[in-house]
This record gives structure tokens, C-alpha cells and sequence, in this order.
């Protein structure tokens, strides 16, 4: 790979990726600034067989100079290089992007672009949909008595710099920052409908001063060595390489920061009376989140991708929510959604069967049953883990 920093960007090819990628600012004065990224193209190209991607998923800005000379460069290529084909790689995230590029397609048709977090992560309609609302919230209450006390033992301190990554309705967000008054407190997530329900919550309870921002966890354009505290919640477990986001996760903490993660193990999720029924019912929903490419057993798991990260003093433990914690009902609510989201639409869309179905569903009605029967027990184990940047 080779690297060249320049002002406000820095542009690089990698070989064996045939991967030429643009990273920050890049508003030169006039084309001669772009001297070296100039070169370093007209050599990726001409090295390529195939297909050469130009990656600038976190170009942030580009002025017209800019903009003009990289179109030059593909074209000329293109031109010159018979059977090159350009992919160039946008993200969501910096939004005029893929429109800028796009025309480029009008130009020569061997220019493609492709919005690489349109649909990127398998199973991501499920999280990023709105009727995962209501189920977060009561998720969130739940776990906040547990979690209240746990943080100031995982390093939290009132006063830091904090940010929440995959922060879904904001809801971990206020509570935060109502009990620990971080000096700054950032919270992003890659869903629209989420951030602007945790805008609005935040609006109406008048919680002020938390920077929601639109983002994805695994290329995310926070700058390195920022924050005190970084927490991801419940959020490694939909991803299908987590390593990718704990890297991030990595890279923003300031040395000598913690980053705090909790993930479950689904299928110890338990109840009496009717245990067999809830535990075939869990057993199966660990077994359909792989087939949707979510690790949702990743709980335990936790300490050694940290470790595995680069973390240093790695803390785990575990806690249980149950139907004891409070109202029975809220937990029962929460088996509702659970029941409604994983026997609903991922059964329809996994083409399970009727007799599948039918003995899914009675594992979560039974779980429900357990949490509101005056004698029963109903619990969900989640692991929390937090570790070190080294200095
Ligand atoms: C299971 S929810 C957990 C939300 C929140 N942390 C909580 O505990 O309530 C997972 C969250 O990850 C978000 N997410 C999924 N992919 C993402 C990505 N690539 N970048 C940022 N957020 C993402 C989803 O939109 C969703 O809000």
C-alpha cells in the first residue's frame, strides 16, 4: 500500500485490492497542488487489470478543481487502458457524493458508481427500521438499572468526553447525560428514523448540547484519539465482521480511554415454568440470526475481541435482566417484540414453515408466560466489557 499525505487528504493505493482511496479534505488552489495524488493515479491505473476501485467513502469535501481533475484522470484512463472498468466507492454518509460521481456515468459507461452502505450489511433492514422503536426503549430502561451502576466501574466519570456508537433512539444517550454530565457527548448511528426520534426525544425532555450524527460505526468520519469514554451496545452482535467496528471503536478513544460494549448470548435467555419450550424457542433464534449474518451468541466472546483489538486491563462480567427488576410487564414487552420481530417478518423472509413457526412463536409466549406467572422467573443475560487504548 502505498500512502502520500497531503494537504487537508491523503491518498492511497493499495495493490492488492486494486484499490486507490481518497481520505479527507481536498480543495486545492490549482491543479498543480494535486501533482502527487495526480501521479500516484495515472501509476494505480496502469498497474490494474480488471476493475480499479476509487474508494472515497470518506472524502468529506472536494471543490470544483478537485472534482474536475479525478474526473479527467478516470476518463483518461479509461480511454487509454482498454477493458478498465472504474468502480468508484460513495458512501451515504457524505451525501452529494454519489451524485457528483454519478455523472461521470454519462461520460463513459465503464465508470461506475456504487453506494457501498445502500445495503450493506445483511439484516440491516431490521435494525434500521422503525418498529425496532419501541422495542429499544423498553430494552433500554431495563438495562439501565444494571448499567447505571456498572459504567462508573468500567472507567465512566462525570465530566468526559463521550461518544455512543450505534446509539439507535438516543434513549442511553439522555440517561447519560442526565446522570453523568459528559463534557461532550457525541451519538451516531446509521439510521434516519432512529436519529430523528432520539432528536425529538432529546428536544422534548430538553436535553441539550448531544450531537446526534449520521454515520456508519465501521468507517466513521470522527477523527483518532477524541474521546474519554466510547460505548456500542447491543450493536457488535448485527454486525458481520465486529472486529471492524471494535477498530473504530479503537481509533477514536483517546489513549488511556475506555470503550465499554455489551452483547448478548440469546440463547441463555431462560424462564420457568415452561424452560424447554423457552430454551428450544432460543437455541432457534441464535440459529436464525446466523442464517441473517448476525452473531448474536457474541457475549462471551467479547473478552477476547477486545484483547484481540488491542485493548490492555479488559473488564467482563455479566448481569440478567429479569421480570424481578421492576414490572413484570416491561419485560413481558419486550418478549412481545422479540416474538412479533424474529417469528414475523425474519420467518417470512427465511421461508420458514407453519409447524416451525407455530412451535417458535409458543417459546416466546411461553417465556411471557414465565415473566407473568406470580411464580415464575424470566431472565436475559447480557455481558458487558470494556478495556484500555494503551498510551
Ligand atoms: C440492536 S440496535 C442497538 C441500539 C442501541 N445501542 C441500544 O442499545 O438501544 C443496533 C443499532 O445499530 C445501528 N446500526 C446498524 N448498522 C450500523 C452502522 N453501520 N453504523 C452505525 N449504526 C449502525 C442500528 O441502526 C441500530 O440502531
Amino acid at each position: 500500500m502505498a500512502g502520500l499525505p497531503q494537504k487537508g487528504f491523503e491518498v492511497s493505493f493499495d495493490e492488492n485490492n486494486q484499490e486507490f482511496s481518497i481520505v479527507g479534505s481536498m480543495r486545492p488552489e490549482r491543479t498543480e497542488d494535486l501533482a502527487d495524488c495526480i501521479k500516484l493515479f495515472q501509476t494505480s491505473a496502469r498497474s490494474v487489470r480488471g476493475t480499479l476501485y476509487v474508494n472515497v467513502k470518506r472524502l468529506v469535501r472536494l471543490n470544483n478543481i478537485a472534482f474536475r481533475v479525478l474526473a479527467d484522470l478516470m476518463v483518461v484512463a479509461c480511454a487509454d487502458h482498454s477493458g478498465l472498468r472504474i468502480s468508484v466507492i460513495t458512501s451515504s454518509v457524505v451525501g452529494w457524493s454519489t451524485r457528483k460521481f454519478s455523472s461521470l456515468r454519462a461520460v463513459n459507461d465503464n465508470i461506475q458508481v456504487e453506494q457501498y452502505d445502500a445495503d450493506f450489511y445483511p439484516g440491516q433492514s431490521f435494525v434500521e427500521d422503525s418498529d425496532i422503536i419501541a422495542l429499544l426503549r423498553t430494552q433500554t430502561k431495563l438495562t439501565w438499572r444494571h448499567e447505571r451502576d456498572l459504567l462508573p466501574k468500567h472507567g465512566l466519570k462525570a465530566g468526559m468526553q463521550v461518544a455512543d456508537i450505534c446509539c439507535g433512539i438516543g434513549d442511553f444517550a439522555v440517561l447519560l447525560s442526565k446522570e453523568f454530565e459528559p463534557s461532550r457527548l457525541v451519538a451516531l448511528d446509521h439510521s434516519k428514523p432512529s436519529l430523528a426520534y432520539a432528536r425529538t426525544v432529546a428536544s422534548d425532555f430538553g436535553i441539550g448540547g448531544i450531537e446526534y450524527i449520521y454515520g456508519d460505526a465501521a468507517e466513521m468520519l470522527l477523527e483518532d484519539d477524541q474521546f474519554d469514554f466510547v460505548t456500542c451496545r447491543h450493536s457488535l452482535q448485527i454486525f458481520d465482521r465486529p472486529e471492524r467496528i471494535l477498530k473504530e471503536l479503537f481509533r477514536i478513544c483517546k489513549p488511556g480511554g475506555r470503550v465499554y460494549v455489551t452483547n448478548e448470548k440469546n440463547s441463555h435467555c431462560l424462564g420457568e415454568p415452561r424452560g424447554e419450550s423457552i430454551q428450544w424457542t432460543y437455541n432457534e433464534v441464535a440459529r436464525m440470526l446466523a442464517h441473517f449474518n448476525h452473531d448474536i451468541e457474541i457475549g462471551p466472546k467479547s473478552r477476547r475481541l477486545m484483547l484481540d483489538t488491542g485493548f490492555s486491563e479488559v473488564r467482563m462480567e455479566s448481569f440478567m435482566v429479569t421480570n424481578m427488576d421492576g414490572d413484570p410487564q416491561d419485560f413481558a414487552d419486550i418478549i412481545t417484540a422479540w416474538r412479533d420481530l424474529f417469528a414475523g417478518k425474519m420467518t417470512q423472509l427465511r421461508g420458514d414453515d407453519e409447524a416451525f413457526v407455530s412451535r417458535f412463536r409458543q417459546g416466546f409466549d411461553d417465556h411471557i408466560f414465565a415473566a407473568l406467572h406470580a411464580k415464575g422467573y424470566a431472565g436475559w443475560p447480557i455481558w458487558v466489557a470494556s478495556g484500555t487504548k494503551p498510551l
